[in-house]
């Protein structure tokens, strides 16, 4: 049966744009997106799902008084699509510990750095600042605590000495374009999920190149 995604979004959508693709061309296997919620109704990634003909829906932070609540608010309208999988695609808002409790193993997230390195925010002018020679992306299964979740794939990119924050981000976002679709698939596909805390995966593992920190991207 065709598994169903939920993509949450705050802007540009380059990774939303990424996944779409992969479920049309067959590199996540039988799913589609279901729906883009976005937080911010002027993000671009709305108008990229909508031309592609999916269901968007905008739901503002700001117009709730709490965080609880708009978190209150996101799971009815996510959960009105019954995801098997809820993934978060630059989506820039904390979620409190109810949401991610409710979503806990069906909920993703992808952040740009090679975590437990940079949670947070500005990774790419830290990892320069830091002067590290690698920095990259990282596929997460969410839980509370932010940017700390057991890790399903990565991609190390490397540090160029000439770097700025935009450069080395536009090197790992390419990397973040080809590791989130392949985590998708391996969590859709059973190979991998999320248990007792720790990222388990199926025996004998797909491929190591599921699991491997790769690829390196140079460009
Ligand atoms: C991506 O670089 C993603 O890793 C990052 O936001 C960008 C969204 O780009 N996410 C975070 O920083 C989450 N903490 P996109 O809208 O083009 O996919």
């Amino acid at each position: 049966m065709t598994k169903k995604l939920v993509l949450l979004i705050s802007g540009r959508g380059s990774n939303l744009q990424s996944i779409l693709r992969a479920c049309q061309t067959g590199q996540i296997a039988d799913a589609e997106i279901a729906a883009v919620i976005s937080n911010r109704a002027e993000a671009p990634g709305l108008m990229m799902a909508q031309a592609a003909g999916i269901p968007t829906e905008v739901t503002d932070h700001r117009d709730f008084p709490s965080r609880a609540e708009f978190d209150t608010a996101l799971q009815q309208q996510v959960d009105r699509y019954a995801p098997d999988l809820v993934v978060l695609a630059g989506f820039m808002r904390q979620l409190t510990d109810t949401f991610v409790e409710h979503y806990l193993g069906r909920l993703v997230n992808i952040h740009p750095s090679l975590l437990p390195a940079f949670p947070g925010l500005h990774t790419h002018a830290r990892a320069i600042a830091q002067g590290v020679c690698w920095h990259g992306a990282s596929v997460h299964f969410v839980i509370p605590e932010l940017d700390a979740g057991p890790v399903i794939i990565q991609a190390a990119v490397p540090v160029h000495t000439d770097d700025d924050p935009a450069r080395l981000a536009a090197r790992v976002l390419a990397a973040e374009h080809e590791i989130y679709p392949r985590a998708l698939n391996a969590v859709l596909s059973g190979w991998c999920s999320l248990k007792e805390g720790r990222v388990i995966w199926s025996t004998p593992v797909p491929s190591c190149a599921d699991t491997a920190i790769n690829p390196v991207i140079t460009r």
